[in-house]
């Protein structure tokens, strides 16, 4: 037998004294609820997911009743806790246990994390709990842990660091007390080794801890690499009569598509595209917008024109600035023509 890692022996000894024992979904074995608690505390705190963890089991005692329960009330039972996909997969994991497994769980971790909603970790978790299987469990909080115990650099979401903290999880795992020891991972998480102002004082793997040692607890994990995100700036040319602006329609694709935004480019190249006289220009103050891929900023130059001007076939249109801002227009553009309107038009 392996020796096991000083690591798991401490923390499975810790867990018997100073773990949490009394947490609703603890002291059973019955996978419905180990796998409706782990579902819930994937994204959600142990007090807040408590009271919905309750009122779920006494309006579905087991997997036959959610499984039956019309998703409209299941997602009324979920209402507050945040990311309905997973009372969705909730629903149709549930339906999934009652007509490919009559109703009974399966026991291992590859067919756990084969249904709706339950990942490597929690299908790992449900094992453990359920059947007490040998499974290395990895959330955001045993990755924290197990990020500074060992000192592992680099973000944990990276692949490479990701298959790193699976492998050790795996490599850590008791020969025995799989519960106690998957719950002592969890306690440690949520309790002491937390992401600001851990209690190194308290926790029972403190003195191997390299963070700890290198005084980088606050450095690990690693956070994500910020990536730098394409900067853009472009000018918009806001053409006023005095109480009109004059817009273009968007092409139907491509950013913005079919909405109305003023002419794009510097005042003179504007004029000479669509045929028109400038007259008086001043610049506005300008705007900075992040959309999902880039950063944009607006630099607006305020033109006037003649309140007659022939447009031709120019495609422009006009609209009256006060109503320009409920117009089909994106938003750093209606803050532009705040602009305008407050400048007096
Ligand atoms: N977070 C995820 N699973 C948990 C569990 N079983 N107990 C406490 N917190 C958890």
């Amino acid at each position: 037998m392996a020796t096991p890692n000083p690591f798991t022996e401490q923390l499975i000894a810790w867990q018997k004294v100073a773990g949490r024992h009394d947490l609703p979904w603890q002291n059973t074995c019955d996978p419905y609820r180990v796998w409706l608690s782990e579902i819930m505390l994937q994204q959600t705190q142990v007090s807040t997911a408590t009271p919905y963890y309750l009122r779920f089991l006494s309006s579905f005692p087991d997997v036959t009743a959610l499984a039956a329960a019309p998703i409209e009330v299941v997602i009324e039972h979920w209402a507050g806790l945040g990311y309905y996909a997973r009372a969705r997969n909730l629903h149709r994991c549930a339906q999934q246990i009652v007509t490919v497994y009559a109703g009974s769980f399966p026991d291992s971790v590859e067919k756990l994390a084969e249904l709706p909603g339950i990942g490597r970790s929690t299908a790992a978790a449900i094992a453990a709990f359920s059947f007490g299987k040998r499974a290395a469990i990895l959330d955001g909080n045993v990755k924290r842990v197990l990020c500074r115990q060992f000192g592992i650099d680099g973000f944990p979401g990276s692949v490479t660091i990701d298959r790193k903290l699976w492998t050790l999880a795996e490599s850590l795992l008791p020969e025995r007390d799989i519960e106690v020891y998957t719950q002592g991972l969890m306690d440690l998480g949520a309790t002491l080794c937390t992401r600001s102002k851990p209690r190194c004082g308290d926790c029972p793997v403190a003195a191997a801890c390299i963070a700890r040692r290198e005084e980088r607890q606050a450095e690990l994990p690693t956070a994500k690499p910020r990536t730098k995100v394409p900067e853009r700036t472009a000018t918009y040319v806001l053409l006023s009569d005095g109480h009109r602006l004059l817009l273009e329609r968007r092409p139907p694709s491509g950013l913005w598509g079919g909405l109305l935004v003023p002419p794009e480019g510097e005042p003179d190249q504007v004029a000479a595209r669509f045929g028109l006289q400038l007259g008086e220009q001043s610049k506005l103050p300008a705007l900075k917008h992040t959309f999902t891929h880039f950063k944009l900023t607006l630099e607006p130059v305020l033109c006037r024109i003649k309140p007659h001007t022939d447009l031709g076939e120019a495609g422009l249109e006009w609209v009256d600035i006060e109503k320009a801002a409920q117009a089909g227009v994106p938003t750093p553009i209606r803050k532009l023509i705040k602009q305008v309107a407050s400048a007096g038009g």
